[in-house]
């Protein structure tokens, strides 16, 4: 089996900065119960217009760029989103084309928010025998269309951004190795943490956009006892199969829903809140955008050095959850 290795990060979230005060303009809610509850100041969201490829595309390109590759230069693209620009083609496709990967194969993975877990372990599985090369995996989500701004208790939560990075074979020693994957699922649970309207069940219409089915829909308390678990028990995995203990990890980068589930995935790990790398002030939940664009600021800002090893760990609608553990 060949390593892998990520030889290359990128994100990009929107200029538009929506504070707390907007929320608590139109709703019965504040800047301190919004704070107090899930750790969130700020959240970006994009313009009238903008696409998930718009902020997809720059932290696509800034992660060659890091690589030192060109678009032509992948085998493969992976896109975790449930947001891309169109319902077909998929945001693969339509990246390929808007970065120029003439030479990639290109398809999406629906996982919700550890989607881009997902899409780490899909790539592993193409490239550990060394046929594919070079893979983009992408994490990204446009989720401020998908929420209700009559909802309270959602609409606060979510941001939209995008990360990626590239990856590759390891060279030479020190070029870093993903240690262990672990993506889980369980699809009974799916009523706690949905978006019912758009798809088959209840296509787009008239009545199904007046009944408020395009938006998301959450039982808060409940995503929130699961999250902790999942994230954590994911998390024990990839260490366990990576045979690294929690005391050696440099970072951990959990899902960035709530600092409370953050906070309570951390102390059950026994990973002091130093090594937890921290962005849901800044921008809420990005879905499946908040790995890929936390280790990237990570990284560009120096926090995560060449040799580190990081933990990540996540948890979403379906329900989805894994971790993934490695040697940056
Ligand atoms: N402002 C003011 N009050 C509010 C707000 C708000 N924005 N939202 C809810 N409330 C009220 C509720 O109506 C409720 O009032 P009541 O007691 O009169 O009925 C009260 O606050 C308490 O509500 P809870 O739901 O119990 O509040 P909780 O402390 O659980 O926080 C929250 C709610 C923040 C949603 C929390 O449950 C949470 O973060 N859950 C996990 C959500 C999550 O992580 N989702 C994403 C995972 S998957 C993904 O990323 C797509």
């Amino acid at each position: 089996m060949k390593k892998i290795c990520i030889q290359g990060t990128g994100s990009y979230l929107p200029e538009r900065i929506v504070p707390n005060s907007y929320f608590a303009k139109i709703l019965d809610t504040s800047d301190e119960w919004i704070f107090s509850r899930t750790g969130i100041r700020e959240r970006r969201m994009v313009l009238p217009g903008q696409s998930l490829s718009d902020i997809a595309t720059p932290a696509c390109e800034n992660a060659l760029e890091m690589a030192g590759l060109s678009p032509k230069d992948l085998d493969l693209i992976i896109v975790g989103t449930s947001t891309a620009d169109m319902t077909s083609p998929s945001a693969g496709c339509i990246l390929q084309y808007r970065l120029g990967a003439k030479n990639a194969v290109a398809f999406d993975v629906n996982a919700a928010c550890p989607g881009f877990i997902y899409g780490l372990t899909v790539a592993q599985k193409f490239m550990q025998d060394g046929s594919y090369r070079h893979t983009l995996v992408v994490g990204g989500e446009i989720i401020s269309h998908r929420i209700d701004y009559q909802d309270r208790a959602t609409c606060v939560l979510f941001g939209d951004g995008a990360g990626a990075v590239v990856l590759g074979h390891p060279d030479v020693a020190g070029d870093g190795d993903i240690l262990s994957l672990e993506i889980h699922s369980d699809g009974d649970l799916w009523e706690l943490l949905n978006v019912p309207g758009g798809g088959s069940r209840n296509p787009i219409s008239i009545p199904m956009i007046e009944a408020g089915l395009h938006y998301i829909k959450m039982q808060g308390n409940e995503v929130f006892k699961h999250a902790v678990r999942c994230m954590r028990d994911a998390a024990r995995k990839a260490m366990k199969s990576g045979g690294i203990t929690a005391h050696q990890i440099d970072w951990f980068i959990p899902h960035q829903a709530n600092i409370r589930i953050m906070e309570a995935v951390a102390k059950q790990l026994d990973i002091p809140m130093d090594k937890v790398i921290v962005t849901v002030h800044k921008y809420g939940n990005t879905s499946v955008g908040t790995i890929p664009t936390a280790l990237d600021e990570a990284v560009r800002s120096g926090q995560i050095q060449k040799g580190d090893l990081v933990l990540a760990s996540s948890f979403g609608a379906g329900f989805t959850w894994g971790a993934a553990l490695f040697r940056f």
